[in-house]
């Protein structure tokens, strides 16, 4: 198999599904060609973390072996999700004096203005996993977001910094490993998702993106083309197969079955003609078949949505963001292809709301494939992964301004947010 060192690979462990998107440069600016897409059932995971490595390990074999197949392609290195309700995400800052000749801000000044922003003490076996900064603010001037080269006596810096236990990570790596790969990098996983589908206006206006999962929610507020807020819940997809289990009688795997089949989380959307259509039960214990109208099915569904929702507005009101997010709500996550969602959450949250897509201006090759919210967060890490090896190249090319001597974090985001660097 083609050994390419231009090749990206993101890979998606998720609680119930593993997802590897195989990407080529097209060349067309940042855009990439999908060319193999793998997928396997996920085992070994509870709520986003590893909790039994061989089961991952064999799960994440399997969805990296389909996609190397698809594009003939050997996988290597790949970029992964940070995922898990353990995810902690806050706001810090810090103020440094610009010492060098002529309080010219260089890129050290940068760097110790983040560092200082996230010199914080954080409980025993918890680390800073990503520091994403918001806004630079040189003297009283604010708003800026690459102040290299400008003049000033003081550099403030506002940071969003994400923590995560040092074992959830470690662990993810080392199973990684185990299946014979590299972890290049690793991403939060809503913002992965973000990053294939946002526009730029999104991120600038302000906008509240959420990936609902299996067994995990997560959310990432952008406001002013930054990260302002990030969240994870442990709410998914599986409790409103649980809910239909319990409230029908039925096996889960017959409950996810008509979940995906029939279900609606609004009965609002729901016609009057499909509100009677039957559906068929398989009963636990060899007892028969019923059946049960589509509205009754419904009729589980939404208050589940509803408190799902209810949580995700709750963090975005009280992160004081709620009336400013001017492009609305952009659900992704396989949580999000259950009908009716798009409608309950425009009621819960009283905002636009819009299924997120791997954008197609950002993707080539096989785009169709992957269009579906389901695979927005492996379509993301497969993009970053080839942003940060485009930056990389220009940098051992002697290209990139003096700012390429930031830390790898920085660099990092300057890769996701290109647009504003
Ligand atoms: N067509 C569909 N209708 C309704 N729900 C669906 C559909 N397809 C997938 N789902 C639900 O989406 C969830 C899986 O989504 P996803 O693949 O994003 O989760 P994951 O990444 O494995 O989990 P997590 O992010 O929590 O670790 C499951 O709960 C599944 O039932
Ligand atoms: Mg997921």
């Amino acid at each position: 198999m083609a050994k390419r060192a231009t090749h990206t690979v993101g890979l998606d462990i998720g609680t119930s599904r593993v997802t590897c998107v195989i990407g080529e440069p097209c060349g067309d600016g940042g855009r990439i060609d999908i060319v193999g897409i793998g997928e396997s059932e996920a085992r070994g995971l509870r709520k986003g973390v590893i909790v039994k490595p061989d089961l991952a390990v064999e799960t994440i074999k399997r969805a990296v072996e389909d996609a190397e197949r698809m594009s003939g392609v050997e996988a290597e290195e790949v970029t992964i999700n940070l995922a898990g309700a353990h995810i902690m995400g806050f706001n810090g800052q810090a103020i440094v004096a610009v010492s060098g000749r002529e309080h010219e801000i260089t890129p050290d000044d940068v760097r110790r203005a983040i560092d200082s922003a996230c010199a914080i003490q954080l409980p025993a076996g918890r680390e800073i996993v990503d520091r994403l900064p918001q806004e630079f603010i040189v003297d009283e001037q604010d708003g800026i977001s690459d102040p290299v080269g400008m003049i000033g006596a003081r550099l403030a810096v506002k940071v969003h910094i994400v923590t995560s236990p040092v074992t959830a990570r470690q662990n993810a790596i080392n199973t990684v490993n185990r299946a014979h790969l590299f972890v290049a990098d690793m991403l939060l996983e809503q913002l992965a998702a973000a990053e294939a589908c946002l526009m730029e206006e999104d991120k600038e206006f302000g906008s509240a993106l959420v990936d609902i999962g299996s067994e995990t929610t997560g959310l990432v507020i952008f406001q002013r083309g930054a990260v302002q807020h990030t969240a994870v819940f442990a709410l998914g997809g599986t409790h409103f197969t649980n809910d239909i289990a319990f409230g029908l009688r039925t096996p889960i795997p017959e409950a996810e079955k008509i979940k995906r089949a029939g279900g609606c989380a609004s009965s609002a959307s729901l016609r009057e003609s499909e509100r009677g259509e039957l559906i068929e039960v398989p009963s636990v214990g060899g007892r028969p078949p019923r059946q049960l109208s589509r509205q009754i099915l419904c009729d589980i569904l939404q208050p589940r949505a509803e408190e799902v929702l209810m949580h995700v507005a709750d963090e975005i009101r009280e992160s004081g963001w709620e009336r400013q997010l001017s492009s609305g709500v952009i659900l992704t996550g396989g949580g999000a292809l259950l009908d009716g969602m798009v409608e309950v959450a425009e009621q819960v949250f009283d905002a636009p709301v819009r299924i997120g897509y791997p954008e197609r201006d950002r993707f080539g090759g096989l785009v169709e494939d992957i269009q579906s919210p389901a695979y927005a967060a492996a379509a993301g890490l497969c993009l970053v992964a080839h942003r940060a090896q485009t930056a990389d190249s220009r940098a051992a090319a002697g290209r990139r301004r003096e700012t390429g001597g930031l830390t790898a974090l920085v660099s990092k985001f300057r890769n996701c947010f290109s647009s504003i660097f």
